[in-house]
């Protein structure tokens, strides 16, 4: 078969083989942000372009390079490229900064970005992400980075490290922009254009730029930390002793600076070694001034995200076992086309009372209907036919013992059914019959 049309190049389907894969990871993150009070926020999949311009900022790579934009009907849209932008958006317009903070919330959504695709770097990907606003205090920033660890911990993930940074507030960055500044301007000649583009605007951004000559340059640069005001390095020091305090073990990377230009204070990563190069799995930090930034009052915030294709490949790398799915409870072989419609009555009632029932819908022979009830793992099977629609009795098999069972197909069918597949065993219904 030649595929006349494939799907763009970075993205990926999950088809229903792999899907328990995201089932166990989803699961997890769920489970564990609602332990920490984060409930469910869904917003659009586009937003107005100057959203992102907003929040993400101008001159980073993510708005200069990497956002899907179209022009329609004269406004500009963008597919989000990350979810903090929309959620605060979404906070702000529906009005839930004006209840008790703080509030919170967690997403799980999908964000486009045109980058150059390679294991675990998608154009299209997903995260998991949350953010918390009202909270100023090092103790939010202690607890979204303890509840990041704990996912990463519940999942079965190893060999990862925490990296922690603070980049400061606008007061203490002006300075640190200065030096920048005056760094680059001596190395003007190696930059690469956008880069040079970003030396009066934003110097900050040189040192994320992904072209090899830039971050070459830039791992001599001055580090942020050493411009810390006051106010800065002690939220700094008080999440360190935090962390401290709930035995989470990091390491201070005064490289880490983010992507994106609405981070404020602090900034952290998950990242590891197990698969390749782009192995941040979790991406976050704090961003007192975004809310006021997209015209709200001025509160404090802060969140994370993590990228569940790169959690998904981790455990694999790693060899961590995904949850099983459940398989189908009884497949229903009619023995012929005149057995159809009494077999389909028989799998609508017992589906309706909750069982993953099947039967056959291709017109198999019998013996390949028997295969394939084995390649789907039916638990159980049943031979359908004239006599059994006749006598309202019917033989159950146990797929894994092989035994056999006859059970009426009485109107308390379903309820024997469920003590049968319950316990796995034929044993207290045979008195029944
Ligand atoms: P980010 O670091 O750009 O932060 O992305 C978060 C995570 O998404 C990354 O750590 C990575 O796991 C995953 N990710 C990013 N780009 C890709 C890609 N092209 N392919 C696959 N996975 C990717 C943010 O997006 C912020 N909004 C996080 C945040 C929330 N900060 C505060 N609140």
């Amino acid at each position: 078969m030649a595929l006349l049309i494939k799907r763009p190049n970075g993205t990926e389907d999950v088809t229903p083989k792999n899907i328990a894969k995201w089932h166990t990871v989803e699961h997890v993150v769920k489970e564990v942000a609602s332990c920490y009070g984060f409930k469910e926020i869904r917003i659009p999949t586009f937003e107005n372009t100057e959203l992102f311009q907003r929040s993400v900022g101008e001159t980073t790579d993510v708005v200069q390079k990497e956002m899907y934009s179209v022009i329609a009907k004269e406004t500009k849209f963008t597919l989000r490229p990350e979810g903090t932008a929309g959620t605060i958006r979404a906070m702000l317009q529906n009005g839930m900064l004006n209840d008790a903070m703080p509030q919170k919330a967690y997403y799980i959504l999908s964000c486009f970005r045109h980058e150059r695709p390679q294991a675990g770097r998608l154009r299209e990907f997903h995260q998991f992400g949350l953010e918390m606003a009202g909270s100023a205090k090092p103790s939010a920033d202690a607890d979204i980075i303890s509840l990041a660890y704990e996912i990463i911990k519940t999942l079965g993930i190893k060999n990862t490290e925490l990296k922690i940074n603070s980049i400061g507030c606008p007061e203490c960055r002006a300075e640190y922009h200065k030096a920048l500044k005056g760094f680059f301007e001596n190395r003007k000649s190696d930059l690469c254009e956008t880069c040079l583009s970003r030396l009066d605007k934003n110097p900050m951004r040189i040192l994320d730029c992904k072209s090899p000559v830039c971050s070459e340059i830039a791992k001599d640069a001055p580090v942020i930390l050493d411009f810390l005001c006051e106010e800065c390095s002690e939220h700094f020091n008080k999440l360190k002793g935090y962390l401290d305090n709930l035995g989470i073990i990091y390491t201070v990377d005064p490289t880490i600076v983010r992507g994106l230009d609405y981070y404020t204070k602090t900034v952290f990563e998950f990242v590891t070694t197990d698969i390749g190069a782009q192995g941040t799995i979790c991406g976050g930090g704090r961003y007192d001034g975004l809310i006021q930034e997209l015209g709200g009052h001025p509160t404090p915030a802060l969140g994370f995200a993590m990228g569940l294709e790169r959690l998904i490949l981790t455990m694999e790398n790693q060899g961590i076992e995904f949850d099983t799915e459940d398989s189908c409870t009884l497949y229903i072989a009619p023995m012929d086309e005149a057995a159809v419609p009494e077999a389909m009555k028989l799998a609508h009632t017992l589906r309706k009372d909750g069982f993953w029932v099947e039967y056959d819908t291709v017109g198999r022979s019998l013996k390949s209907q028997m295969k394939y009830s084995d390649k789907i793992k039916a638990k159980f099977t049943m031979v359908f036919g004239e006599n059994e629609i006749n006598s309202k009795i019917a033989k159950l098999k146990n797929m894994k013992t092989g035994e056999e069972l006859e059970i009426k197909l009485d109107d308390d069918f379903s309820s024997k059914f469920l003590d049968i597949t319950v316990d796995g065993m034929f044993s207290g219904i045979l008195s029944d019959l």
